[in-house]
C-alpha cells in the first residue's frame, strides 16, 4: 500500500458511507439502524441493498455484493483502491501525503539517471583497465582465487589503475568534476586544488541494484594494504544499508530461495560453483531495508555466514529481521571452513548443495548455539541453558513447532517436560506477540470446507474481532497456519495484529486493510450478514470452534512415511488437540 493504515482509516472514517452512497443518486430509506435502497450492482425492483450506518458497511441481500466505503467507490467508479482513496480524500478536502510524481521528485529522478550513467561508464572503464596490460597483476590475483573470465564478465569486475585515470577519462568525456565528487568517484586534495580518483590500484566490484543500476563500488586491495575493502561513500544513489550485492543476478534465477552470505568473494565463489541465487549484505549488519528487498524475490533464505564468532552473531541478529518479514530462514553453519568461499574450495559444490538442502531451521540453530555456550552436564549450567532455551521457545508462535523443540530440550537436558512448560508459562509471552508472518499461499487445490465448518470459522472471526479477551485467548492456541482457507487465514492474521491489541475491531476498518474487492466482500459477508449473539459466547463454544478448525487442519496434514519428523508433528498435533483447553480470562 502507498499510504499508511492511519491515513486510510482516517479518510474512511471521515467519509460517512450513507452520504457517499447517497451522493451516487441512490435513494436510501431508513429502516431501524440501517438504510435500504435499490442495489446499484444488479437489476432489481424491490430494495435489497442495505447500508449500515453503525458498521459503515453495505451489503446486498440480492446479489451478495458488500464492503465498506472504499470497495463501494472501487465498484461504482470501476477503479483500483488507490484511486478510490484519492476520490474519497478529495471529497472531504483531505490532503494526502505527497507521493512520487511531484516536480521535485522528477528532478531527482533525472539527476539519478545521470549518476547511474556515470557509474556505468566508470564500471566499463574499470573493466577495460582490468583487461588491458595494466590489469595483468589483478587478473593473476583473480586467477589465484579461481575466478574465471565468465564471472568477471557476469559481475562486471574491474581494476582501478593509476591515481587519476578515471578522473581524466570522465572529464574528457565532458562530465563535471562536481558530479564525480558527489558520486564519491574522486576526491579533492586539500593542499592543491587538484582532483584524484578515490579508487586506485584496486580490484573493483560494481554494486548493482535490482533494477540493474550501478549504485556504487567496492574496491579490494590485491596485495597487502589497508583497508582491505574500500566502498563508495553514501551518495544520492548509494545507501549501504540497502545493498544486497548480487541481487541483480540472483533475482533472474527466479528461485524463491536465496542464499545470503557476507562478502563479495563469497558471492562470486558460489557463482563459480553453479549457485546463482546468492546475495551478500557486504559487512553491514543485516537490516530491515535489506529484508524488504529480499522479500520481493524470495520466500526462504539460507544464511551462510562466516564460520567465526562474528558470523554466528551476525546470523543470530539477522534471523528475526528476516523472519519478521515472513521469509523462512535456514542456517548453514560454515563450521569446517572460514566462509562459504573457503567451504566450496575445500569440499566442492555438490557437498555445499547438499548442506544447503539440509540446512538447520533457525530454531535448531539457536538451540545449537546455546548448547555450545553451556556445559549441560553441569547442573547449574543446565539450568541456565534451560532458561535461555525457554526464551527461544517462547518466541515460536506456532505451538506445534514449539512442542517439537520442547521435546528436544527435554531429551537433551533430562529436565522434565512439565518443568519446562511451567517456565514457559512464566515467560508468559509465548504468544503475546502475534505472528506477523506473511503467509505462504495455499496451493490452488485448497480443500473445500463444509458449510458448517465455514460457518464456525466465520463465527470465530467475529468473536475475536469484537472481543479482545477472546482474541487474546484464541491466539495462544491457534496459529494462522492451522486455518486452511486462505481468505479466513488472511483475515485472522490481520485481526491479531498488535495495533488492534485490546481493541474492538470495526469491520469497516478491517475491510480497508485489504485492497481486493473479493476480500472486502468476504468481510461484509462475515460481519454484516450476521448480527449474532457474539457477545454471549461460552468458553465451551470457543473450544469447540477452535477444535473444529484444528481437526480440519490435522486431516489435511500430509504425512510422509519416510519422514519421521512429519509423523512426530502429526502425532503432536493430535495430542495437543486432545488436551486443548482455552480459558478466557475475566480479569
Ligand atoms: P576475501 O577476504 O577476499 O575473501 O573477501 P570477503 O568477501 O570474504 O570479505 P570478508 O569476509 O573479510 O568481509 C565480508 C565483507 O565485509 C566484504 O565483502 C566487504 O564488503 C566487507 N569488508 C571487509 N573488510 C572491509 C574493510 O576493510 N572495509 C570495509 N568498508 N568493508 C569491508
Ligand atoms: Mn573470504
Amino acid at each position: 500500500m502507498f499510504y499508511s493504515d492511519d491515513v486510510i482509516e482516517e479518510v474512511r472514517y471521515l467519509n460517512d458511507i450513507v452520504d457517499v452512497v447517497s451522493s451516487y443518486n441512490i435513494a436510501l430509506k431508513q429502516r431501524g439502524g440501517n438504510f435500504l435502497g435499490l442495489c446499484p450492482f444488479h437489476n432489481e425492483k424491490t430494495p435489497s441493498f442495505s447500508v449500515s450506518s453503525d458498521k459503515q458497511m453495505y451489503k446486498c441481500f440480492g446479489c451478495g455484493e458488500g464492503g465498506n466505503v472504499y470497495s463501494f467507490v472501487m465498484k461504482m467508479d470501476n477503479v483500483e483502491f488507490k484511486e478510490a482513496l484519492t476520490t474519497l480524500a478529495g471529497r472531504i478536502n483531505y490532503n494526502l501525503p505527497k507521493l512520487n510524481g511531484s516536480l521535485q521528485s522528477k528532478m531527482e529522478n533525472l539527476s539519478k539517471e545521470r549518476y547511474f550513467e556515470i557509474n556505468r561508464l566508470a564500471a566499463r572503464f574499470f573493466y577495460e583497465t582490468l583487461m588491458s596490460d595494466e590489469g595483468i597483476d589483478a587478473r593473476k590475483y583473480l586467477e589465484s582465487r579461481k575466478i574465471s573470465n565468465k564471472s568477471i564478465a557476469k559481475y562486471g569486475l574491474g581494476y582501478s589503475g593509476n591515481k587519476s585515470a578515471l578522473y581524466t577519462y570522465l572529464t574528457d568525456l565532458g562530465y563535471e568534476a562536481n558530479d564525480l565528487l558527489t558520486l564519491g568517484l574522486i576526491v579533492k586534495s586539500k593542499s592543491e586544488d587538484k582532483y584524484f580518483d578515490r579508487f586506485f590500484n584496486r580490484l573493483m566490484f560494481p554494486i548493482i541494484d535490482d533494477r540493474s543500476n550501478i549504485t556504487g563500488f567496492g574496491g579490494r586491495v590485491t596485495g597487502a594494504g589497508e583497508p582491505k575493502y574500500l566502498n563508495s561513500k553514501e551518495t544520492p544513489v548509494f545507501d549501504k544499508s540497502k545493498n544486497l550485492y548480487g541481487i541483480n543476478i540472483a533475482r533472474k534465477t527466479r528461485s524463491r530461495e536465496l542464499v545470503l552470505v557476507e562478502g563479495y568473494m563469497d558471492v562470486i565463489a558460489l557463482f563459480e560453483g553453479g549457485f546463482e541465487n546468492v546475495v551478500a549484505s557486504l559487512g553491514t549488519s543485516f537490516n530491515q531495508s535489506h529484508a524488504r528487498v529480499l522479500k520481493k524475490y524470495c520466500d526462504s533464505v539460507v544464511l551462510a555466514f562466516d564460520g567465526d564468532q562474528a558470523g554466528v552473531l551476525a546470523a543470530l541478529k539477522a534471523m528475526p529481521i528476516i523472519e519478521k518479514n515472513g521469509i523462512r530462514v535456514k542456517v548453514f553453519s560454515t563450521d569446517d571452513a572460514k566462509d562459504p568461499d573457503d567451504y566450496i574450495k575445500k569440499f566442492g559444490a555438490d557437498k555445499l548443495k547438499e548442506q544447503f538442502k539440509n540446512a538447520k531451521s533457525s530454531m535448531a540453530f539457536k538451540i545449537e548455539c546455546l548448547l555450545k555456550k553451556y556445559d549441560i552436564d553441569k547442573p547449574d549450567e543446565s539450568v541456565m541453558f534451560t532458561k535461555d532455551a525457554v526464551k527461544i521457545l517462547s518466541d515460536i508462535d506456532n505451538l506445534i513447532e514449539q512442542d517439537v523443540y520442547l521435546r528436544q530440550i527435554v531429551s537433551l537436558t533430562g529436565i522434565s517436560e512439565p518443568a519446562i512448560k511451567s517456565e514457559l508459562a512464566k515467560a508468559g509471552k509465548s504468544l503475546d506477540a502475534p505472528p506477523k508472518k506473511r503467509l505462504v499461499k495455499q496451493p490452488v487445490t485448497a480443500p473445500k470446507l463444509s458449510k458448517a465448518d465455514a460457518e464456525s470459522c466465520k463465527r470465530l472471526l467475529r468473536l475475536i474481532a469484537y472481543e479482545p479477551k477472546i482474541r487474546e485467548a484464541v491466539v495462544r492456541h491457534l496459529s494462522p497456519e492451522e486455518i486452511h482457507i486462505e481468505i479466513y487465514r488472511d483475515i485472522f492474521v490481520e485481526i491479531i495484529k498488535p495495533d488492534f491489541d485490546n481493541k474492538q475491531i470495526y469491520p469497516a476498518e478491517l475491510s480497508s486493510r485489504f485492497e481486493t474487492l473479493e476480500w472486502q466482500k468476504e468481510i461484509a459477508d462475515i460481519f454484516v450478514l450476521n448480527d449474532d449473539e457474539y457477545l454471549s459466547a461460552t468458553e465451551k463454544e470457543i473450544n469447540q470452534l477452535v477444535k473444529k478448525i484444528k481437526e480440519y487442519h490435522i486431516k489435511q496434514y500430509k504425512v510422509d512415511e519416510k519422514d519421521l519428523k512429519s509423523l512426530e508433528i502429526k502425532a503432536n498435533m493430535q495430542k495437543s488437540l486432545s488436551v486443548l483447553n482455552i480459558k478466557i480470562s475475566d480479569g
